[in-house]
């Protein structure tokens, strides 16, 4: 299991890094810490495993558990966090994802195609819970990703925060 000061130092390191997502991963560790025990989900993880650090570090603090999905391996982050009771990391493509459990936190952040977020937006419909919370990253540097994700909220009553900084995030919080 990875220590939680490891975890501090690579957040701090990410955030205040150039990485594209680097100025929302305070916002993301900081959601998990307003919801305590969450059940977390991300489609897109890379190598560089930057969100995964911000969430899971969350979840070492108030408790969580975060399920990652990426088609690649990702071995950089495995072996970063090795065999951890708080975080289940899945190789596949996120379109295929299935799951009993439901979720309370979701990150979309996998390939950047209208197809490909339509897709999960699909997945999302069956396995997100009422009054969750998903974040769409990269809306402002792959516009098209927005037409898929303006179809998924219409099928919901939801409420939408659109923050155009550096690649832009989308977080919509489902109230149905
Ligand atoms: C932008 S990176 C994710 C960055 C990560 N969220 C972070 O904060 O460091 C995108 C990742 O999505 C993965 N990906 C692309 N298409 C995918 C698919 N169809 N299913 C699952 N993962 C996919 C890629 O392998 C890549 O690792």
């Amino acid at each position: 299991m990875v220590e939680i000061e490891k975890l501090k130092e690579r957040l701090k390191e990410k955030s205040e890094s150039d990485d594209d997502i680097g100025n929302f991963l305070e916002m993301l560790y900081k959601i998990v810490l307003e919801n305590p025990k969450s059940e977390i989900l991300e489609f897109g993880v890379s190598d560089r495993g930057s969100s995964t650090t911000a969430f899971l570090l969350g979840c070492h603090e108030v408790g969580g558990h975060l399920t990652s999905v990426d088609k690649r391996s990702c071995d950089n982050i495995n072996k970063i966090v090795g065999d951890d009771n708080h975080w289940t990391f899945l190789k596949m493509d996120s379109k295929q994802f299935t799951s009993k459990k439901k979720f309370d936190i979701c990150l979309i952040d996998s390939e950047h195609s209208y197809e490909q977020v339509k897709a999960e937006c699909n997945v999302l419909d069956k396995v997100m819970k009422k009054r969750s919370i998903i974040f769409f990253h990269d809306t402002t540097m792959m516009p098209q990703i927005t037409k898929a994700i303006n179809e998924f909220m219409k099928r919901h009553n939801c409420f939408t925060s659109k923050l155009k900084e550096k690649n832009g995030m989308w977080a919509v919080e489902l109230d149905d």
